[in-house]
């Protein structure tokens, strides 16, 4: 029986892990099959970002299957560590470092390997139900799958600690407070939720995009100095691509000649077009998918004082115009130290 789900639509590819009656507990084929699926869609240029989630109504995972490993340690230090531990830590890592956004989506309980999952994914919402906890004190041994580096990387060494050396859980708000977690959902909306932020980042560059989760992933174990490092590597990967120029492009067109039936000029107050540069997240743009607060279009000046439809007199705006008016104009000033053939 299959105990891994896979769905890929319009670009968003959702594992689900299937052991309901288990409550997802990740036994040995269970992790090899989520290893091999993600492996799979990391090579699939049609796969944009991926959600894992648990099935049924009670659970994200509640774990490794204790019941399986157990036989791992009965056989011994070098099987537990192969079998069991290594395993289970090259999940993470794989998880922790994939090239595409991976968004767990937590509809549960999230325990133990649950929880390192949650830990090692870039990007995490839980529903209201969710709950996280580090049990394996409780079994007489310390987390294995990254759970004692990554948590407290993550949250902090106190509140780590805490969490390992008490197994009590903690809930989707707390869970959001110490930053385990981007955002707390309504349960039935959980899917969805992650399917917006993954259309939201899946419209960007798909090698900007891996460079950023390369940048950051990387260089969070590492000196500032060799962090920065990787980042201007990053940035270095970037600069011979066609998207750096057409991001750049888009860019300084809409501002020259908003106009333009080129120009994405949009008609609402959105997060992502060019006049909504400090723009309400809320609902999604039908113009060009950003979170927005719909509003009348109304002509206004931009920021270099040309008319466009679009901006409104917001007071968020007219406060932070200075701000966002000084970093356009030094990011002008940057692209035009560019040579116009280059750019
Ligand atoms: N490994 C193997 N089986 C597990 C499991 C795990 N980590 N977690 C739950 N299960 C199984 C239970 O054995 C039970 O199976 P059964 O019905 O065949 O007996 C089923 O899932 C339901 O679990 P149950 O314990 O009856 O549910 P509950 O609501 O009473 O308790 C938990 C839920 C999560 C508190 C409890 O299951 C638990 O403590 N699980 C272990 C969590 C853990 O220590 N994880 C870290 C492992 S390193």
């Amino acid at each position: 029986m299959t105990t891994l789900l896979e769905e890929v639509k319009d670009g968003i590819a959702v594992l689900t892990l299937h052991r309901p009656d288990k409550l997802n507990a990740l036994d040995y084929a269970l992790v090899d099959a989520l290893e091999a699926a993600l492996d799979e869609l990391e090579a699939d240029p049609g796969v944009r970002a991926v959600i894992l989630t648990g099935s049924g109504d009670r659970a994200f995972s509640a774990g490794a299957d204790i019941a399986e490993f157990a036989g791992s340690v009965e056989a011994g230090v070098e099987r537990a560590l192969r079998d069991f531990v290594r395993r289970g830590q090259r999940l993470t890592r794989h998880i922790e470092g994939y090239a595409k956004p991976l968004i767990a989506a937590v509809n549960g309980i999230a325990f133990g390997a649950g929880c390192e999952i949650t830990e090692a994914a870039p990007l995490a919402l839980a529903s209201d139900r969710a709950r996280f906890a580090k049990p394996e004190i409780r079994l007489g041994f310390p987390p294995p799958f990254g759970g004692t580096q990554r948590l407290p990387r993550l949250i902090g060494r106190k509140r780590a600690l805490q969490m390992i050396l008490t197994a009590e859980p903690i809930d989707a708000k707390q869970a959001v407070d110490i930053g385990l977690i981007n955002r707390v959902v309504e349960h039935t909306a959980l899917l969805s939720e992650a399917r917006l932020l993954a259309d939201r980042i899946a419209r960007h560059s798909p090698a900007a995009v891996a460079a950023c989760l390369r940048s950051v992933t990387r260089g969070l174990n590492v000196s500032i100095d060799e962090g920065l490092a990787i980042e201007a590597m990053q940035f270095a990967s970037m600069v011979p691509t066609p998207d750096i120029r057409q991001g750049i492009e888009a860019f300084l067109s809409r501002r020259k000649s908003p106009e333009s039936p080129e120009a994405r000029i949009c008609s609402y107050e959105c997060t992502f077009c060019a006049p909504c540069v400090d723009g309400v997240l809320g609902n999604v743009c039908p113009n060009c998918g950003g979170g927005f607060a719909p509003r009348p279009i109304r002509p206004s000046k931009n920021w270099r004082g040309e008319n466009f439809l679009g901006k409104h007199p917001a007071s968020s705006k007219v406060k932070h115009r200075p701000v966002v008016a000084a970093a356009h104009a030094a990011f002008a000033a940057a692209i035009r130290t560019i040579p116009p053939e280059k750019r």
